[in-house]
């Protein structure tokens, strides 16, 4: 039986750091950062990461800003306030929430964001950093998922990493973090034969697929970490991991729930962005 990694729990502990740290930054340096926050169309799940975005800067005590912007927002429209944003001091964070909607190049508006605040660490300019090992923020549902690799006390170094899903936004990444870390990594795909022959090799197996139950039983090793990036919406409402968690928490020694793992961890890496985004532009050092 798998010990359980509280996602919920190492979340609180991160967001109440960051608290910390802002009420000294606004006590010592008269400085509250802020995230602006901006979402085009009125897709649901969007919706919800938005709210949440913004609890978590109250919470943690930053300012924060709303941009709902119409479904008919042109790519034009979208950049113009980017800029705006840009050469707002007060603004120390920029995020675009994606998917936009068609008529956007999201490519184009993740460019025009000023790396330095990039909290989502998108920019070519902020991933080139990471590729190289030298970086100001990482995007932040990799590092949260380094953050719950690193709670349950196992080294990472020497060990063989199994990343499935290869986006941008988390495999891609995701892989060159455990690199990082002396992981031998593997990052599986659609087109990765004999997929469980793969996985199953996995001491650390990260599933970023984007579909329900994908990861079942026979495809994990016996005491294998296993972590679970997916949120899949099922018909009736629950949402539900890349993992299927009935066979798979059997095996494993140590597993993410969905909700309640990688989920809240994207937000607290957020939060932590936002902070080092701020004390970075106001030439902060630790
Ligand atoms: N959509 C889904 N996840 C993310 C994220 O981490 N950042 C942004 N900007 N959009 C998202």
């Amino acid at each position: 039986m798998a010990n359980l990694i509280d996602g919920k729990k190492i979340s609180a502990e991160v967001k109440e750091k960051v608290r910390l740290e802002t009420a000294s930054l606004v006590e010592k340096h008269g400085i509250q950062p802020g995230l602006a926050v901006v979402i085009v169309g009125n897709d649901p799940a969007s919706r919800v990461y938005v709210n949440n975005k913004k609890k978590a800067c109250e919470a943690v005590g930053f300012r924060s800003w709303e941009y709902a912007l119409p479904e008919d927002t042109t790519q034009a429209e979208l950049l113009e306030l980017v800029e705006t944003l840009n050469a707002e001091k007060n603004v120390n964070g920029i995020l675009v929430q994606l998917p936009v909607p068609a008529q956007i190049d999201d490519k184009a508006i993740i460019n025009a964001i000023s790396p330095a605040k990039d909290v989502d660490a998108f920019h070519p300019e902020n991933v080139g950093q990471i590729m190289i090992g030298d970086y100001k923020f990482l995007p932040c549902t990799p590092a949260g998922v380094m953050e719950l690799i690193d709670s349950t006390g196992i080294e990472v170094s020497g060990k063989k990493c199994v990343v499935i899903g290869r986006s941008n936004i988390v495999g891609k990444p995701m892989a060159m973090l455990l690199l990082h870390r002396s992981g031998t990594v593997t990052i599986c795909h659609s087109r990765t034969v004999d997929l469980p022959s793969v996985t199953k090799e996995a001491d650390i197996l990260v599933a970023a697929v984007g579909k329900a139950n994908f990861v079942t039983g026979d495809m994990v090793k016996e005491g294998a970490v296993v972590i679970d990036v997916g949120m899949n919406r099922l018909e009736n409402g629950k949402l539900c991991g890349d993992v299927n968690f009935a066979e798979v928490e059997p095996k494993a020694s140590w597993i993410t729930p969905v909700p309640g793992g990688v989920g809240p961890m994207t937000i607290a890496m957020l939060m932590r962005n936002t902070l080092t985004a701020a004390k970075s532009q106001n030439g902060i050092q630790d």
